[in-house]
């Protein structure tokens, strides 16, 4: 049946956490410069791609459903260090000067607001432009003050809130993160050690109504007490962790393998990169949260219990090393030892030299844009069909996620198709 879908009017804020960052700054000099007609949005799906209709007819997705427009965005945001956005880009070094420049007036206009931080969930950073609450509780009220004003200051219908700021060191769940009432009275008793700031901005977007979406891979959205918050206040949540460069590989190599039936004995993938997001990577702590998040992926792809012969022993081991020089310019380097008919040995290298702002930053307006058609279709909760774009898709307790790029792009397909009240075409899909 179709579903009720209001229609994208009026203005859309987008208020970013870490707007003075690598990936933020790169989306917002893209999507104003895309604007102008100086640049194309490419790698996004929402404003590139095409499927099929039921009567095989193939039309871009946002002919299909009604996204939002990028004449209809506006960024704000917050973060640790004042610089407006044309500063911090230019500090990113991910863009040049010569594809700034067009966008600089703009870019030097959009100002983070100071930022909930802790120094002790991101040891190698130290803010300057942060809030000063007194416990939790009250840094979250200022959360949700800050998005209120930015809603009423550029008059707009609504808002997503996107975290695009650096890793927070890994947790695991604890009791207060098991219901809305045990997380409540651990901000209000400013339990330091459990609440994290991106919990505090998570929060305070819920509570706002607006979506929120986790970019990196912290526990934050993705735990009960989130998910029964969004479900009570009818708001879409999506992540984590932008699957941009080697992860994206790794979905799609591996389902390659196991389609194939050809078995697997190791999977070694190691990453130099020098921006911040990878010195702040250099700490243990904050490193152990990405890899986490990029480990869960092949175990899920290959079922080793279904298939011990060819995935019962796979040695997977995931390395980041920060190493200045290379700045944006991530090198990814995979290892696959891989075996095929009786059991003889091959092996596979990737070099991926790839530029991580540039895959993320699509990524990353499409996950605002998506969540912003779901609010619209009163989808809310955990948005598992925006799988595609996370390295460890947020699920809950009864499922397991999915990890298969094509199946993720699939789920994308099927929900668009419900949405307008349509099955698949055909097999050709
Ligand atoms: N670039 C990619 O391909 C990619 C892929 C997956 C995930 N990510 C994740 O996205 C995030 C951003 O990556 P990046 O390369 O832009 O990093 P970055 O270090 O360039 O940007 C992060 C920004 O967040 C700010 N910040 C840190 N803590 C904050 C807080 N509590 N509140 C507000 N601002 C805060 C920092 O000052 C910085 O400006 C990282 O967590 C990274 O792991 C990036």
């Amino acid at each position: 049946m179709k579903q009720e879908i209001k229609p994208a009017a009026g203005r859309l804020g987008i208020m970013v956490v870490g707007l003075g960052g690598a990936v933020s700054t790169t989306l917002i000099a893209g999507v104003l410069a895309a604007r102008k007609g100086l640049a194309k949005p490419i790698g996004s799906i929402t404003q590139m791609a095409a499927m099929r209709l039921e009567n095989n007819e193939e039309k871009l997705i946002k002919d299909i459903v009604p996204l939002a427009k990028l004449d209809d965005i506006v960024f704000g945001g917050w973060d640790i260090f004042a610089d407006n956005t044309y500063d911090a880009a230019m500090y990113a070094e991910v863009l040049k000067e010569k594809d700034l420049k067009p966008v600089k007036d703009e870019m030097e206009a959009i100002k983070p607001i100071a930022a909930a931080f802790d120094h002790n969930w991101a040891k190698r950073l130290n803010g300057v432009h942060v809030k000063q609450p007194a416990t939790r509780w009250e840094l979250m009220e200022q959360l949700r003050q800050d998005i209120r004003d930015f809603k009423a200051t550029n008059n707009l219908d609504r808002v997503s809130v996107l975290w695009a700021a650096s890793t927070e060191i890994y947790i695991p769940m604890s009791e207060e993160h098991m219901s809305l009432d045990a997380f409540e009275a651990a901000m209000k008793a400013d339990n330091k050690e459990v609440i994290s700031p991106s919990m505090c901005y998570a929060y305070a977007a819920i509570a706002e109504g607006a979506p929120f979406i986790m970019g990196a891979p912290n526990l934050c959205v993705d735990i009960p007490a989130m998910w029964e918050f969004a479900k009570k206040m009818r708001v879409p949540i999506s992540g984590k962790d932008f699957k941009s460069g080697q992860t994206m590989m790794k979905t799609v190599l591996a389902p390659m393998f196991k389609t194939r039936m050809l078995g697997v004995h190791g999977w070694f993938s190691t990453n130099i990169l020098g921006n911040r997001d990878g010195e702040v990577l250099d700490d243990p702590d904050n490193f152990k949260t990405k890899e986490v998040s990029k480990l869960s992926v092949i175990e899920n792809i290959f079922e080793p219990e279904k298939y011990p012969d060819l995935y019962g022993d796979v040695y997977h081991k995931v390395r980041i090393n920060y190493y200045p020089p290379r700045k944006d310019n991530k090198e990814a380097w995979d290892n696959i030892d891989i075996f095929g008919w009786m059991g003889y040995p091959m092996e596979i290298k990737v070099n991926f030299l790839c530029r991580d702002s540039i895959l993320a930053a699509p990524i990353a307006l499409d996950l605002v844009l998506f969540s912003d058609l779901a609010q619209r279709a009163d989808m809310y909760g955990i948005q598992t069909w925006l799988s595609f774009f996370c390295k460890s898709p947020m699920h809950d307790m009864e499922h397991e996620p999915d990890h298969d790029l094509f199946q993720q792009w699939r789920m994308i397909k099927e929900t668009i198709r419900t949405m307008i009240g349509q099955k698949a075409p055909s097999y050709l899909d």
